[in-house]
Order: C-alpha cells, then structure tokens, then sequence
C-alpha cells in the first residue's frame, strides 16, 4: 500500500504582503495563525500517513511551537522541517525528507499546497488524492472568468486564448512522490527557478496532469487586501470546509 504525504508549502517570505519580518503564512487569521487553518484542514483527512509542514529555516522551532499550541491532537502526525530557497526547493525539501525518514516508495503520493491557502476544502484534498493516484498527477483550477491575453513583450498582445480552455492554478498540485523526485532531476538550477509551476515541469516532460476542482474561496493571500478578504471570508464561515 502506497504512504500519502501532504507537504504544506509554508517556506516563502512573503514580502508582497509587506512586514517581511513575520512572514504572512503566521499572521493571525480569526484568532489562529494562517498556517494552523491549512494545516488543520489536512490532519483531518486520514488518508494522510503524515502532514510536513516545511518553514522558513528560522522559523522552524517558533513552527514547532505553533503545532504544539493549536495542533496538539494532531501533533503526532505533523513534522516540520526547513523549506527552501524558492519554492520547488522547498518541495524538494519534503521530498528529501520522507526519503529520509519513511524511504520513497514507487507509488508514494505527496500533495503539495500552499499555507496561504487557508481555505482549501476537504472536498479538493480527496479528489487530489484520488486523482494523483490513477493519473500520476493533477492540479487544481477553476474556469478562467476573466479573459486572459497574452502577450510575449508585455506591450502587444501575442495571443488571446479561447476562455473555455483557460483556467486559473490554485493548489493543492499533487503527485507520485517518485516520478516528481525524477522530473526535479533532470532540471538543471536555472530550469527549476524559471519553472516555478511544478506540474509545468510534468507537463512539459509529455506526462498527463489531470484536472481537480478548485473553488473560488480557495484564495491565496499574497497582498494585504487578500487578508482582509480572508478575515470576512472566515467570520462568514468559509473556513468550515
Ligand atoms: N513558498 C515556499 N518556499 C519558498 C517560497 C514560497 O514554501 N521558498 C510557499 C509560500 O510560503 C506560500 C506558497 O509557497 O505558502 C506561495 O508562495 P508565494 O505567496 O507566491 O510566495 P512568498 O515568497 O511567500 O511571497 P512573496 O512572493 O510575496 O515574497
């Protein structure tokens, strides 16, 4: 039987969110910390055999001690450890991890999500598993509602895609543990910063990626009126999954 890993994202500085001194994944949300939100939401899916939480490095122990405090009954299948300079080093930080302290096994699936995205629902982490397990890998979206154009030199658009076939990339992104170890290998350090999508690199390499739901209240909290929203969103309930 294949081990299910969730690696909660919680590695970057966020300083478009500003007060880069208290990154924004510890900010408080309702009375907990952002991180405990998400992280919370994955200790209540049993399929996972452990939830990795992967910090900023200086923030591993203060980490820790969120855990201890809010997380107590699920303490016993939560670790924390370093992230990464960018984000797919943090990744491969998780990978690194679970090669270390339960070895990778063939169909080993890790669901990767990012912290700030408190509001992710029970519903969106069962089908990335599920679909993670019969395609091999999947991301989550919604249907684009704006039109998106694109443009190569930000001053002429190049293209304006058909809206039926955009969507927009939320997370979790979820994979077979081993084949994204596989993929991360072949990548050379300029590949893996200019990559920063990490089904792009799956996708590129030919391997199918399958679609999961998202939901438009499965926000990211980048810039400061993203936390305002949050907030609301929480008092109205939104966090209840
Ligand atoms: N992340 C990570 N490791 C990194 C960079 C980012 O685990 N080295 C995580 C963040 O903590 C966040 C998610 O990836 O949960 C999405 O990152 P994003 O908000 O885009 O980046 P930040 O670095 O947190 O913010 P900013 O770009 O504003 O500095």
């Amino acid at each position: 039987m294949e081990a299910v890993y969730a690696a909660i994202l919680a590695g970057g500085s966020g300083t478009r969110m500003g007060n880069p001194d208290k990154p924004k994944q510890f900010w408080d949300l309702c009375g907990r910390p952002v991180i405990v939100h998400t992280i919370e939401k994955f200790c209540m899916v049993d399929s996972f055999d452990e939830v990795i939480v992967l910090s900023p490095a200086t923030w591993v122990n203060q980490t820790r001690d969120i855990v201890a405090r809010y997380l107590a009954a699920f303490a016993d299948r939560i670790a924390v450890v370093a992230g990464g300079a960018e984000r797919n080093d943090t990744i491969l930080n998780a990978i690194a991890y679970i090669e270390q302290a339960h070895g990778l096994g063939d169909d080993d699936i890790i669901v990767t999500h990012d912290a700030v995205r408190p509001f992710v629902s029970l519903r969106i982490i069962e089908e990335n598993i599920a679909a993670a397990r019969e395609f091999g890998a999947c991301d989550t979206v919604v249907p684009a509602t704006d039109t998106i154009v694109c443009s190569v030199d930000g001053k002429r658009i190049s293209s304006i895609p058909d809206r039926a076939e955009c969507y927009q990339g939320q997370t979790p992104q979820s994979f077979n543990a081993c084949r994204l170890k596989e993929l991360f290998a072949k990548l050379d350090s300029g590949e893996r910063q200019r990559l920063t999508d990490a089904c792009k690199i799956v996708v590129l390499e030919g391997d199918p990626v399958a679609l999961v739901r998202g939901d438009a209240a499965n926000m990211k909290l980048t810039y400061a009126s993203d936390m305002r929203m949050a907030r609301a969103l929480a008092e109205s309930g939104a966090d209840n999954a």
